[in-house]
């Protein structure tokens, strides 16, 4: 049998009785068991993310097939390469406990625990987002979230925003599609959303997006059938994903990259550096890389998922990022976010930690360092007893040309560059007639839910600059004709 113990390991003598003055006494402060189980307890909780509150995840392996060494001299992406990896999919909008089955972008968050460090790309199952500047971010989420008096969602708050902030029209035309109801997760690709930077042996740069393309094909859920799961088995999608990989059905994603020279970047006819635009296959088709297998489920829901700190600053040599404004937000606030979150030694619990290199440097003592190094290497650098040293041509960072004045504007427009442009063509070169039939009748549902007529006719407007006739047929359609006429976060 084994004895169960405090957590300085000394045996418990009882998990049923306090130690009280006799059977009806009173309970004795100085039971250290008792003490020790309830002050356990009331630190079970870490704050749940904001936003991706709801997720789930699994381990696995990634393996590069294809030779992409030219592009960039990453270790993980060399011909042959295998590296294991922790996927996080999520809603973004919805809480700890909320729903699977409401429509949401599905967050697809990565880390590779490769020979140089880990490395992470967290994106959505969306190539774009809603708005193209982090100082717009805590905003857009709180239009999503709750209305601070009745703590309720609000479908006026959701729609006041994006119409206000026409950037969000291409992503919000996915998200009304049938990208926002995924079968599974199991069923969604996912996307960089943002272009990033790679870097070759021979120090050259170039603009990458990446793409996971689901091998189980990309399928979504209906309204109905999502309403009814919402309702019957709020954690479907994790279900589906646990249960899976438990029978051996471990999901695949082949890794693509559009790859685009570096100096192409600075005359694209869409600003490769806008995550509300996309950058055309036709002009830079997708390259393969290799793919992925989630294999192995969590021993440990909260150890290893809930505890799980993914960020863009997380980046190995080979690899960096670009001059997106809401990319360089993100940075920051990752892991400024985790240090909160998750408790200032987020990086050095099992799941953060690297696994096949390890973390050396001078960083000393407190709970940001509760470990310590190898007691001969000294506590300062600048030292002449033959400590680490920085390597500039290891990291190879890259970076790009900067000019000019501290200013707050937006970026400078491409030719092509508008807020509706890339969204008409989604709507009408890219969905087919089905998927324009359901995303007009979500649509009718959304409007139905509105209240504010300003916000109403602000909806008219929007849906009339992606597309003149879907506007005008919104505007005929009675508003009880669509999907149920609930707000977004709650299934239709
Ligand atoms: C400047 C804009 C953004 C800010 C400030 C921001 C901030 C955050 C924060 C604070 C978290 C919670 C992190 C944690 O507690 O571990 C988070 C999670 C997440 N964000 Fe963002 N975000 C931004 C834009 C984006 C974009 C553009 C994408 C996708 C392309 C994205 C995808 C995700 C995903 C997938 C997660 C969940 C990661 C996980 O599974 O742990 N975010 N974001």
């Amino acid at each position: 049998m084994t004895i169960t113990t405090t957590q300085s390991g000394a045996p418990i003598p009882s998990d049923d009785h306090s130690l009280t003055t006799g059977p009806d006494g009173i309970t004795a402060l100085h039971d250290r068991f008792l003490v020790e189980k309830l002050a356990s307890f009331n630190r079970e909780r870490v704050p749940e993310r904001n936003p991706h509150a709801k997720g789930g995840g699994a381990f696995g392996e990634f393996v590069v097939t294809e030779d992409v060494s030219k592009y960039t001299k990453a270790a993980l992406f060399q011909p042959g390469a295998k590296s294991e990896m922790l996927l996080r999919f999520s809603s973004v909008a919805g809480e700890q406990g909320s729903p699977d089955t409401w429509r949401d972008v599905r967050g697809f968050a990565l880390k590779f625990y490769t020979t140089e460090g880990n490395f992470d790309i967290v994106g959505n199952n969306t190539p774009v987002f809603f708005i193209r500047d982090g100082i717009k971010f805590p905003d857009f989420i709180h239009s999503q979230k709750r209305v601070g008096d009745s703590g309720l969602r609000d479908a006026d708050m959701q729609w006041d925003f994006w119409t206000l902030s026409p950037e969000s029209a291409h992503q919000v035309t996915y998200l009304m599609g049938d990208r926002g109801l995924p079968a599974t997760w199991r069923h969604l690709n996912g996307y960089s959303s943002h272009t990033y930077q790679w870097i070759n042996a021979a120090g050259e740069r170039f603009w990458v997006q990446y793409h996971f393309l689901s091998r189980q094909g990309v399928e979504a859920m209906s309204p109905d059938e999502a309403e009814k799961l919402a309702g019957s088995d709020a954690d479907y999608y994790r279900r589906d994903l646990f249960e899976a990989i438990a029978k051996g059905d471990n999901p695949v994603w082949d890794v693509y990259v559009q790859v685009m020279p570096y100096e192409e970047g600075k005359t694209y006819r869409f600003n490769p550096f806008d995550i509300t635009k996309t950058i055309s296959k036709k002009d830079y088709p997708r390259i393969k890389v290799g793919h992925f297998t989630l294999n192995r489920n969590p021993k440990n829901f909260f150890a290893e998922i809930e505890q799980a700190a993914f960020s863009p600053s997380n980046l190995v040599p080979g690899t960096d990022i670009s001059p997106d404004k809401m990319l360089m937000a993100r940075v920051f606030a990752y892991p400024d976010a985790q240090r909160n979150r998750i408790g200032t030694n987020y990086n050095q619990l099992p799941v953060n930690r690297p696994h096949a290199t390890e973390a050396v440097n001078y960083q000393h003592e407190g709970a940001m360092r509760f470990d310590y190094n190898d007691p001969s290497i000294p506590v300062y650098t600048h030292n002449s007893l033959g400590g680490p040293q920085p390597d500039a041509a290891a990291a190879g960072e890259g970076g790009w040309e900067t000019d000019g004045e501290l200013i707050r504007a937006a970026a400078t427009l491409r030719s092509e560059d508008d807020d509706f442009g890339q969204a008409g063509t989604l709507y009408r070169e890219v969905f087919d007639d089905a998927q324009r039939e359901r995303f007009f009748a979500v649509l009718v549902g959304q409007r139905g839910a509105l209240t504010r007529p300003e916000v109403i006719e602000r909806f008219y407007w929007y849906w009339t600059q992606v597309d003149a006739n879907l506007g005008a047929a919104l505007r005929a359609a009675p508003s009880d004709a669509g999907a149920s006429a609930e707000p977004v976060g709650v299934a239709e």
